[in-house]
């Protein structure tokens, strides 16, 4: 089997990151010099997949246009001898190929994917989520692929997560423990309350699944109330006896898809880029010290009033 094409929807309406999203689109949001969505893009081609299907809708122009070459930047550039500062773009731009899907109207995830069934076909195929940037050397969604000829099967992505957390997240039930990282999974449950969870083992961004999604989402929607839930189709396969495994990705994620996420993101992207990282460390020490400042006139403060 081989794995070369990766579904991004984005098409979602970036509620959390309101009024920042009324008009741009979330997956553009800056890390450090680079949108969020050529991060997943990079970490796509370091994964093989070569066949970008981006769902989106309206004002997400920009999002194509960034995958598009621009002549006169380039001509400008050269003019400069700068062509290095679009280097990394158009390294992507001359390897990837990408199809634009519009959902037109944001009836979930399930149903973003869905709107991709007749590019893909009879074959196995990668999603990608733009707001979980996952930061390791092996890429994230690579070290499913590599699951997933393993088993023959689809594999999703899982992360531990404190047992508070867990109404947040998709979270599976496990059917059987193959080894420390790696489950053949029973059930997944969306947001479920903490009473309620099967596990504290929490779907993340990163998916490979087979075609067999789309004849499962077909017949969840029918009975599906408001939006088409992607793990309630997953849930589907597993009932028509398709093997569904998760596996405990390494990296360390950042959900970007709100205003704590992205900072930590910033940080702790910059922390690992050389060109960053001593400037961002002298700057959290500098505020590290004046909180400690801050803290102790307070508790003097406080002992005064005391
Ligand atoms: P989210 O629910 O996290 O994103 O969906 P959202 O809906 O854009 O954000 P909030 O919750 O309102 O803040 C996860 C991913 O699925 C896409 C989103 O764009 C996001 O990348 N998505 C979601 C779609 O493409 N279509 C949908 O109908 C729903």
């Amino acid at each position: 089997m081989e794995i070369t094409k990766a579904i991004i929807p984005a098409a979602g309406m970036g509620t959390r990151f309101l009024p920042y999203t009324k008009a741009i689109p979330k997956e553009m949001l800056a890390l450090l010099n680079k949108p969020a969505i050529q991060y997943i893009v990079e970490e796509g081609l370091n994964s093989n997949i070569k066949n970008f299907l981006m769902i989106t809708g309206r004002h997400k122009q920009a999002i194509a246009d960034h995958f598009d070459i621009a002549p006169e930047l380039s001509q400008f550039l050269k003019e400069k001898n700068k062509l290095d500062l679009i280097q990394s773009i158009e390294k992507i731009i001359k390897a990837a190929e990408f199809t634009y899907i519009r959902q037109s109207e944001p009836l979930g995830l399930g149903h973003a994917v869905w709107m991709a069934r007749h590019s893909i076909g009879k074959e196995y195929f990668g999603i990608m989520l733009p707001d979980d940037i996952i930061s390791n050397k092996a890429p994230a969604l690579g070290q499913l692929i590599q699951i997933a000829h393993q088993e023959k099967a689809s594999v999703i992505a899982i992360q531990e997560v404190p047992n508070e957390c867990v109404s947040s997240y998709g979270v599976i039930s496990i059917k059987k423990q193959i080894s420390g990282s790696l489950f053949q999974v029973g059930n997944l449950v969306e947001k479920p309350q903490q009473k309620d969870a099967p596990s504290n083992l929490a779907i993340i961004g990163r998916y490979v699944l087979s075609h067999k999604i789309f004849p499962a989402l077909d017949e969840v929607s029918r009975y599906a109330v408001g939006e088409l839930q992607l793990t309630d189709g997953i849930s589907q396969m597993i009932k028509n006896n398709e093997k569904v495994f998760a596996y405990k990705v390494q990296g360390t994620r950042y959900d970007v898809g709100t205003p704590v996420g992205w900072v930590k993101a910033i940080i702790g992207l910059a922390l690992q880029d050389p060109n960053y990282a001593p400037h961002i460390r002298d700057f959290i020490s500098e505020l590290h010290s004046t909180d400690v400042r801050l803290m102790s006139k307070s508790r003097n403060i406080f002992h005064h009033v005391a």
